[in-house]
């Protein structure tokens, strides 16, 4: 069974799909690291993230692992440098949306991410366009939101835990401004899928959102 779980940036879905994960012992797939490491690669290598043909050619070629350690912990590798911490930065925040505008770069991701299924015929899977475009078969679909304010503060909470201190306010700006840039891009934008079962986190603790997605998928 394959559980997507979509939503907007900082929205709690790493949390809620990792915990899912663990309770009903599913692979647990998060595809924001995918796309985050290949903007780690291009800033490294000092590629202008706005051309396409240069980023693509990353993308195809970068061989990017997820590894798993116990209970849903993984470690991210591309080009078997161990990028897990580093593509949370800042920096790598700010750049990813532009690279996970790249029709060509989401074709090369997306194959590999579909290409999971067939190792694990159970995933949680995490993203923007899971339910969409990534496995719109999925049996069960997720969408999560939360309002901007809740969700800055989230994103400033874990941030400072990696030693990144910054204003709610600008945590706040950089998640609107990220969300608009994924929602409004052509190809598979940031969107709700049709069938999917919308839950607003802002004001329910991360077990109450588990337990209402344990009892979908018990439905499903
Ligand atoms: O979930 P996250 O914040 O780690 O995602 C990082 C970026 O990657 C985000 O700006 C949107 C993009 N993304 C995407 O376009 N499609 C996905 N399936 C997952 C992430």
């Amino acid at each position: 069974m394959i559980i997507a779980i979509d939503g907007p940036a900082a929205s709690g879905k790493s949390t809620v799909a990792r915990e899912v994960a663990k309770r009903l012992g599913y692979k647990y797939i998060d595809t924001g690291a995918m796309y985050r490491a290949v903007t780690w690669k291009a800033l490294k290598e000092k590629i202008d993230i706005t051309k396409a043909d240069a980023i693509t050619a990353l993308a195809r070629g970068a061989d990017i692992e997820i590894t798993d350690l116990k209970d849903t912990q993984y470690r991210v590798f591309i080009d078997g440098e161990d990028v897990t911490e580093a593509i949370r930065s800042p920096k790598v925040s700010a750049a990813v949306s532009t690279i996970a505008k790249i029709g060509r770069v989401r074709t090369a991701l997306v194959k590999k991410q579909r290409s999971y299924a067939d190792t694990y015929p159970n995933m949680v899977v995490e993203g923007r366009d899971i339910g969409t475009v990534v496995f719109p078969d999925a049996e069960a679909k997720v969408f999560l939101t939360a309002s901007p304010i809740e969700r800055a503060k989230r994103r400033q909470r874990e941030l400072k835990e990696k030693g990144h201190k910054l204003e709610v306010t600008t945590v706040e700006r950089d998640i609107i401004t990220r969300d608009k840039i994924d929602a409004t891009r052509i190809t598979s934008p940031l969107a709700k899928a049709p069938d999917a079962y919308v839950i607003d986190t802002t004001d329910k603790t991360i077990g109450q959102v588990v337990q209402l997605i344990i009892n979908l998928v018990k439905k499903s």
